[in-house]
């Protein structure tokens, strides 16, 4: 039994992560996380990975609320890794990979995945692997979020493609993974079901987050999607972007608080024959 964690010959997609600002909605994060959980069934579930598991909390509590026997995440963010380290014991562990390219060898009850594969271009091709991992009865689960039509999502491309941020990205600003790699949720189902899973349970579910102002939907997609653009802006032009895509955003949604941030994210689950 190997298990593939690749040694990064190919560029990677993941960004630097700031895991302080990551967990700042901590547990409006979580709730997918929590309904992911529950589709998995209860049980015999002895070797499990959950890729791209951040700073590992959901990765030890995936495992104790499972029962399972041993548990890995697999990241490649240092930052992340070396937060996830500190939740490290007996029976999970950390390791860094590339989730984009990891295998194994038909050797895992539970493949989890929870908001990690848009990062990842090829989905049928990375679910493919991933199905190659799972043991005979083993489960998929796997959540990404969908909502790269909502207006904080468009706002910070419409902002990447003006001066001064563009000709920091060459004219071509950083693709939204989400738009770029996210299939359809009928896409999932009919590639769970091409690589031989039965019944695929896929769903659209959409989150309601209540903010006590629409501007602080600013600092949730700092944490995760703006950092594509800090990635490849020069340091000074960090908040100057910040405070343009907040503008911008504003002039779609409102400045009237409370504000409903409604966030679409498709959960996935499968088991092999
Ligand atoms: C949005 S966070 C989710 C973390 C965790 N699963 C959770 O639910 O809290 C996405 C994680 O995927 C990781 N990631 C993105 N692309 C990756 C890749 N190609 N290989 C490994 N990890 C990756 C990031 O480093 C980050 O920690």
């Amino acid at each position: 039994m190997t298990t593939t964690i690749d040694s990064f010959t190919i560029v990677r997609m993941t960004v630097d992560w700031e895991p302080d600002r990551y967990e700042r909605f901590k547990a409006q994060r979580a709730e997918p996380f929590w309904d992911l959980l529950e589709l998995v069934h209860r049980g015999g579930i002895d070797r499990a990975v959950d890729l791209g598991c951040g700073t590992g909390e959901l990765t030890v509590a995936a495992a104790d609320q499972l029962g399972v026997g041993r548990m890995t995440g697999v990241d490649s963010s240092p930052a992340m890794l070396e937060r996830a380290a500190r939740h490290g014991r007996v029976a999970v562990d950390f390791v860094d990979g590339d989730i984009a390219r990891w295998t194994s060898d038909c050797d895992h009850d539970l493949v989890l995945a929870n908001a990690a594969l848009q990062w990842v271009p090829d989905h049928r091709g990375v679910l493919e692997r991933w199905v190659a991992a799972l043991a005979p009865q083993g489960q998929l689960a796997v959540q990404v979020p969908a909502n790269h039509d909502h207006a904080s999502h468009l706002a910070s491309v419409d902002v990447a493609h003006r001066e001064p941020f563009a000709s920091s990205f060459g004219g071509a600003p950083p693709a939204d993974p989400v738009a770029a790699n996210v299939l359809t949720p009928e896409s999932y189902a009919t590639t769970l079901y091409e690589l031989g899973l039965a019944e695929p349970h896929v769903r659209l579910q959409v989150y309601g987050h209540v903010f006590d102002s629409p501007a602080d939907v600013v600092e949730w997609t700092r944490g995760t999607s703006l950092t594509r653009f800090f990635k490849q802006l020069p340091h000074e032009l960090h908040e100057p972007f910040v405070d343009a895509y907040r503008e911008e955003l504003l002039s779609r949604i409102g400045t009237d608080g409370p504000y409903f941030y409604a966030f679409k994210r498709i959960l996935i689950w499968a088991r092999k024959a």
